[in-house]
């Protein structure tokens, strides 16, 4: 793709996230790729516009600003301001940052959805569901629990077993309860609207080979369209946080109906203020822009299905892309809260610079639907050996000299110019990389232009040339080439490192680089004071990052009490040995032998135990979260256990917990609550 012709129009969206939680690294990894690749299109003079948005609606919302004693909109503004503010500060550059939750959305939700319905896809029936009758709700799936009916595991999610795997229909689970009131569903009737998926079987089948998707997608999804399609169920009933059904009272779009909608609202709220932009030229089917659409692997479905039908049946144009990604693993493993590898972005952002991180997901990102690992380790490695060993290497060895031996300026002189003809000649290939989404790649490329640059003056070695009588005039040519390779490998990673590009800028006292630039040297030029653009990681703040991930997840516990070794979330630490302490640190909890004199259900907790001690000369009141190990807590009455006496009582939704008991092992149902040897009396001290 030639960077002459004709400007592209590129519209670009990210997933919207949800309003209900804070910003990770496994959604970085979405954004920032999304982010590179617009910065990619920009930087080559293309119009591409980049537009998300918070995905607002849903129970789940609704229910979190219940519990926060909020409403729905309170919370969803919150949380609106704690993401843009994550996003720019990992130097991810919307054009426009939505809601779901706007008029523009309201209008363009309702407009969609009467023009389905006057063309005949949208259809009605009824439907039975459990319904929490002391909500006065009806519950989605995951908000009932109850016991697997294949193999008798309690509290279980309504549709599927964490234990064994199956999965069944919420009727079919055994002793159902609501995970909202606690209360006992009852099953009730309810008129909900569809979406006739299957009307757009034989377009669906031809736009999903049509290129729009990487092979693995397409081939997913022809099982999917092999299997047939049904309709689609895209109403709730109230209460519900939405937009009402049009002429339908007490109905609300399903949150994922208006969801991708918003990705359209996004983009006209943005046009209003942006008055050369034309809504209909981008969404009109006679549209000639290119629509991308960039998402993880979990919401295929609703993007290469649903979603360019509800467009073509709305007569609107259909994406150009879905670019799907898949997901991100820390040091090889799921995201742990426990081993503090569920980092937020906030949490990172405290410890460590945004573009570590973006050229790490650009060195490991392909076109592929694999999952990415951050490996902390080889992140570190990595990050250190090319970003500073290779690419600012290059110019924090030349500056000195330019500037103490020339006064800063460049001289007009090319020794190298096979070099310099090497990088140009490179360009295009990773220009095509950038354009295919194969990040890797073009670093790869570009790293191996750095080690270019970087040999070369090794072998020129102008430190040691300074010193020989009569040399400096060369010193001066050698230096000033590395400034120019630094400049184009500076034009090269701009997609992916801005804050560095803008920085070198300043260095190297030129106006904002684009991607045609990099043809150009720099010859009697005056540079700037060199400052150093980035520099190494210090291990340490890794660590520190960790750490910090462990404690967000202790300020976040709210159901379980910790037990002594397990972490706020009531999970295992995993960590084998804990820092040293002294034994004054250790004499300071006061240990105590306690009598379990009651110990019983706590009515809406999933995994706590409420236990009546004696300790002597006391009762105390202690939630602990050991009930997936003792499900029938009546057992534990009358046995003696260990109890930090001491520990500051925590005010929890059930009531006050004061202090804690003591118990070993990974959790689910290896939990071993502690005992003293027999004939130890309760209130007794543990020495
Ligand atoms: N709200 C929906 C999307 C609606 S789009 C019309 C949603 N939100 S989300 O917050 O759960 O996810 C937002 C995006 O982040 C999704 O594309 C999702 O795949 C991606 N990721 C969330 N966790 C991720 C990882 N651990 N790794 C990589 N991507 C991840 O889904
Ligand atoms: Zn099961």
């Amino acid at each position: 793709m030639s960077s002459h012709s004709k400007p592209r129009q590129i519209l670009v969206t990210s997933a919207l996230p949800y309003a209900n939680g804070s910003i990770h690294l496994g959604h970085m990894l979405e954004y920032i790729q999304t982010d590179m690749w617009v910065r990619f299109q920009k930087l080559r003079g293309n119009q591409c516009i980049y537009v998300c948005a918070d995905d607002a609606h849903g129970s789940a919302i609704m229910l979190r600003a219940e519990k926060e004693g909020i409403t729905s909109e309170q919370l969803i503004d919150n949380v609106k301001a704690e993401h843009t503010a994550d996003f720019a500060d990992f130097l991810v550059n919307f054009d426009n940052y939505h809601s779901t939750h706007s008029e523009e959305n309201r209008e363009l939700s309702a407009l969609i959805y009467e023009r389905l319905k006057d063309a005949g896809h949208i259809s009605t029936r009824s439907v039975t569901q459990y319904f929490d009758p002391e909500k006065e709700m009806f519950l989605a799936d995951r908000f009932i629990k109850g016991t697997c009916p294949k193999c008798a595991s309690e509290d279980q999610y309504g549709d599927n077993c964490e234990k064994c795997g199956a999965t069944y229909e919420p009727t079919e689970l055994k002793d159902p309860r609501s995970a909202i009131s606690g209360a006992t569903p009852i099953l009730k009737d309810s008129k909900h609207f569809f979406f006739r998926l299957q009307d757009f079987s034989d377009m669906l089948k031809e736009w999903t080979r049509s290129g729009a998707l990487q092979d693995a997608v397409a081939n997913k999804i022809a099982e999917w369209l092999d299997s047939g399609l049904q309709e689609w169920d895209i109403s709730r009933d109230a209460p519900y946080f939405g937009f009402e059904i049009p002429g339908e009272p007490g109905k609300y779009f399903y949150v994922w109906l208006d969801a991708p909608v918003g990705y359209m609202a996004s983009f006209k709220n943005l046009c209003e203020r942006r008055p050369e932009l034309s809504f209909d030229a981008f969404w009109n089917t006679d549209s000639e822009a290119e629509l991308y659409h960039f998402i993880g692997k979990d919401i295929v479905n609703f993007h290469a299905l649903f979603w360019p039908a509800m467009l073509e049946g709305a007569n609107f144009r259909k994406p150009t892309g879905i670019n799907v990604h898949g997901y991100l693993t820390v040091n090889g493993q799921k995201m742990s809260k426990s081993r503090g590898t569920f980092i937020k972005a906030r949490t990172y952002l405290d410890h460590l610079s945004p573009e570590y991180l973006r050229y790490y997901y650009a060195a490991k990102l392909s076109r592929g639907v694999e999952d990415l690992d951050l490996s902390l380790d080889d992140f570190v490695q990595k990050v250190n050996s090319d970003l500073v060993g290779k690419v600012v290497n290059i110019a924090s060895r030349c500056a000195g000299f330019i500037h103490k031996g020339n006064g800063g300026v460049m001289v007009a002189a090319n020794p190298a110019p096979e070099l310099t003809d090497a990088f140009v000649a490179a360009a295009p290939s990773i220009a095509d990389a950038y354009e295919k989404r194969d990040f890797s790649r073009a670093m790869r490329e570009i790293m191996g232009l750095a080690d270019k640059a970087n040999a070369y003056i090794a072998d020129k070695a102008p430190w040691a040339l300074n010193k020989v009588e009569g040399k400096q005039a060369e010193v001066q040519e050698i230096c000033a080439l590395g400034i120019n390779l630094f400049r184009q490998l500076v034009i090269f990673l701009k997609p992916v490192l801005p804050k560095l590009a803008a920085d070198a800028e300043a260095f190297l006292n030129v106006p904002e680089l684009t991607w045609d630039s990099h043809t150009k040297l720099l010859a009697d030029h005056q540079l700037n004071a060199f400052t150093p653009l980035l520099t190494r990681i210090e291990p340490a703040k890794i660590q520190a990052m960790v750490d910090a991930s462990k404690e967000d997840l202790e300020a976040a516990a709210t159901e379980t009490t910790p037990a002594a070794a397990t972490n706020g979330n009531g999970e295992l630490a995993k960590d084998p040995i804990a820092p040293e302490i002294d034994f004054n640190t250790f004499a300071a909890v006061d240990l105590r032998v306690a009598l379990i004199e009651k110990a019983e259900f706590v009515e809406g907790a999933d995994k706590l135990l409420r236990l009546t001690l004696d300790i002597g000369d006391a009762k105390r009141n202690v939630f602990s979260g050991i009930k997936s190990a003792y499900p029938d807590p009546s057992k534990l009455e009358g046995k003696l256990t260990l109890y930090v006496a001491n520990l500051a009582a925590r005010k929890m939704k059930f009531g006050l917990s004061e202090g804690m008991v003591l118990a070993a092992g990974p959790g689910g149902d290896e939990i071993y609550l502690l005992s003293p040897d027999a004939g130890a009396k309760p209130g007794q001290r543990v020495k």
